[in-house]
């Protein structure tokens, strides 16, 4: 319980971006191999007030791949399909967007943080901002697809070259981004260290856009502290999400009310986990969801006493049934003889 000074319950408000309200400021980041629409639907219903898909190709994209395609598909409840796209030809991106929003996108967004080599060496994703010039071209040609676009950026590239995010901000204002999710470490810190929070604090300071933070979100208490230390507009979750989708709504109850929720019993923990993977199976089959799903099953088998058993039996499974199967006698065993 925190008091009554510490809490401030408009940290979880409404957002606008553009023309499109967002109920609260919750979000799922952005994640390669993990926000397919299932992930995302999951997200949504926990509490989640948008998700974004993982980073699309534009050139897969207008080179016509049906895959990725399908990484566009709408889930059940996603009111507001939140496209997110990279690359770095403006004309190709331009194309790409038209591409999402005809595939009913409701939002785009660039990547301009990823720190892949795959990605970075042709110039896209966090390569993207040490050209800002670029960076605005590609925003504007986003742009004519007609729906609101943002952009998701990164500190800077290393730390010889310095922070960029300056310019990028200023790109992203002068081509009439609707917001800029900031995740404060530099390319060259990949996923590794601390993420900045001062510096997210001195970001927002100086944006007239509303900026969405990232980085080292784990707990509704992580979540209060970025909001309400650096005054973003709001958050993206991200690794701390992982199979613990329940934290978005234990983020909005204490935000709201400066109450911790009750840890989650290990049983019901399965039970979610068994869901995802079913829905999983469905969307995707067998195959793809036994390979996928072992990463989220990862962080729905974690945090109690015993658990990397369990943890260990379904990283060693290799088939969808099986997975099914473990996670059926654990919760037949019940929470008591977990
Ligand atoms: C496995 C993985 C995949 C990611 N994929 C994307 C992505 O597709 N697009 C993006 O903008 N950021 C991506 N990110 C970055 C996250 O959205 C987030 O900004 C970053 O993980 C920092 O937040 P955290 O410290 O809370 O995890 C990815 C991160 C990880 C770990």
């Amino acid at each position: 319980m925190m008091d009554q000074e510490s809490m401030n319950p408009s940290l979880y408000r409404p957002i606008q971006l553009g023309s499109l309200h967002v109920e609260g400021n919750l979000f799922a980041a952005p994640m390669a191999g993990y926000t397919d629409h299932v992930a995302r639907e999951v997200a949504l219903n926990h509490g989640a007030n948008l998700a974004y898909t993982e980073m699309i190709s534009a050139e897969a994209l207008t080179r016509g791949s049906e895959r990725t395609q399908r990484m566009m598909r709408r889930g059940k409840n996603e009111e507001i399909l939140a496209v997110q796209l990279f690359g770095s030809n403006p004309e190709r991106l331009g194309q790409a967007a038209q591409l999402a929003v005809q595939a009913g996108a409701n939002l785009l967004d660039l990547n301009a943080g990823c720190p892949v080599p795959k990605v970075t060496r042709n110039g896209a994703g966090s390569a993207l901002p040490r050209d800002p010039v670029r960076l605005k071209e590609i925003l504007l040609a986003m742009a004519e697809a007609k729906v609101p676009v943002s952009v998701k950026i990164r500190r800077g590239w290393n730390e010889l070259e310095g922070d960029y995010w300056e310019t990028a901000l200023q790109m992203a204002v002068e081509a009439k981004a609707v917001a800029v999710g900031f995740h404060p470490r530099s390319r060259q810190q990949g996923y590794g260290g601390k993420a900045d929070w001062e510096l997210l604090t001195k970001v927002v300071q100086e944006s007239p856009l509303p900026i969405l933070g990232s980085g080292d979100l784990r707990s509704p208490q992580d979540v209060h502290s970025m909001l309400s230390r650096t005054g973003c507009a709001g958050v993206m979750l991200a690794r701390g999400a992982v199979g613990k989708p329940q934290l978005y709504s234990q983020c909005r109850h204490f935000l709201q009310t400066g109450e911790s929720t009750a840890p989650l019993a290990p049983v019901e923990k399965l039970i979610m986990a068994k869901n995802h993977l079913e829905s999983a199976i469905e969307a995707f089959g067998a195959d793809r969801a036994s390979r996928d799903m072992k990463k989220q099953l990862a962080g729905y088998t974690s945090g109690w006493n015993g658990s990397n058993v369990l943890r260990h039996e379904l990283m060693q499974c290799p088939h969808a049934e099986d997975l099914l199967g473990l996670l059926d006698s654990a919760i037949t065993k019940g929470s008591s003889s977990i």
